[in-house]
């Protein structure tokens, strides 16, 4: 991004209430610290640092000039949280140059969050960035995911079935609470090309589940669908795979083959050989019956496959590949748009929109208090 480090710089009084606040915005990736009010130490404040100081506001102590003493040339990155003042007081504040608040004796993490958000979105969103960085850390995903293609290509499915119920726990949990920017942006640092394809389609279909409302039980179908849908890579020799430019005909052929590879891998188990096989096998199928391995068309496709095709190929186009660059987001979704009605299923494109501008950029970060 370009940018210097924001850090939180707390301040002020009653004690406990800072403290509240200092562990809450730790705990959702901020980096904060309480420094003692008056102290000579926010002199060493960083340049981006934000500043908020909280507490009763008695004149004689805290006039705007002492204020302004604090905050320096920073005041418009100050944010005040004062009680026991008089509301005629608030146009000094607001001369002096500071992001006034409120009068408030209430300062809570999420009130907190959202004005750390009207003065500095970027702030909100790297410290969303370091919260789910520390949740997949501690979950295992990025290993997780990548050991899976491994494992699959001998083992049987039942591990890998359990790895994904954990794995939807996890990345459900990191989507609820961040940005879907910060998922995709956190599975783009992985290195191994089909596993990151695999989390990424994963969780533009959880994203997508949401956005159409589904419930729990399908959403879980949803997700081992998309979870598993292109195993059948691992069995594809790594020089096609990873080749850095356009695949010959016979290396297309051996591609394309991926699909039977992964509905026969995923037929070795009583529960991955239903549907989730099924949608593994019919993903690259089209509406207009262009699609392979069967050229099946129209009805023949089930929702849960139209779904998972529409986040497949989203991915596709969005993640960075060996023989091209990531498309933006918009471009991206226009190309889904030109499929709707002919290969794709076009109430589903619609309602994919709002996923697809979700996944644009950082800049509406939604948070809310642990
Ligand atoms: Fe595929
Ligand atoms: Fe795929």
């Amino acid at each position: 991004m370009g940018r210097s480090h924001v850090g939180i710089q707390l301040m002020g009084e009653p004690q406990a209430e800072i403290d509240v606040c200092l562990r809450g915005l730790l705990s959702q990736g901020f980096d904060a610290r309480k420094v003692p009010l008056a102290s000579g130490e926010i002199a060493t404040a960083g340049r981006e640092d934000i500043l908020v100081f909280a507490g009763s506001y008695r004149p004689a102590l805290h006039v705007p000039a002492r204020l302004s003493d604090l905050a320096g040339s920073r005041r418009s990155r100050t944010i005040l949280f004062l009680d026991a003042m008089d509301p005629r007081s608030f146009s000094e504040f607001e001369q002096a140059g500071f992001f006034f608040v409120n009068v408030t004796t209430d300062m809570s993490v999420k009130s907190l969050v959202g004005l750390i958000a009207e003065v500095d979105p970027q702030a909100v969103y790297q410290a969303s960035k370091t919260a789910a960085l520390r949740a997949s850390m501690s979950s295992g995903i990025a290993d997780a995911v990548v050991d899976l293609f491994g494992r699959l290509r001998a083992d049987p499915v039942a591990p890998a079935l359990a790895e994904s119920a954990r794995q939807r726990w996890a990345m459900d949990e990191l989507i609820g609470k961040s940005p879907m920017s910060v998922w995709i942006d956190l599975i783009q640092n992985y290195h191994d090309g089909t596993a990151q394809h695999c989390a990424l389609v994963s969780g533009y279909t959880l994203a997508f589940a949401r956005a159409l409302g589904v419930g729990k039980e399908q959403t879980g179908r949803l997700f081992d669908a998309a979870f598993f849908h292109d195993v059948g890579k691992a069995l594809i020799p790594l020089e096609i795979l990873d080749k850095p430019g356009p695949l010959d005909p016979a290396e297309w052929e051996i591609m394309k083959r991926h699909v039977l590879h992964s509905y026969d891998i995923l037929s070795r188990d009583a529960q991955t050989n239903g549907e989730i096989a099924r949608v593994a096998r019919d993903h690259h199928e089209y509406l207009d019956g262009t699609g392979y391995p069967q050229g099946i068309r129209g009805r023949e496709i089930d929702d849960i496959t139209r779904i998972i095709t529409i986040c497949d190929i989203f991915a596709a186009l969005t993640e960075k590949r060996a023989y091209k660059p990531p498309k933006p987001f918009d471009e991206a979704y226009s190309v889904l748009a030109s499929m709707a009605g002919t290969k794709l299923d076009p109430d589903l494109v619609r309602m994919f929109e709002k996923v697809a501008a979700e996944s644009d950029g950082g800049h509406q970060p939604v948070m809310s208090a642990a």
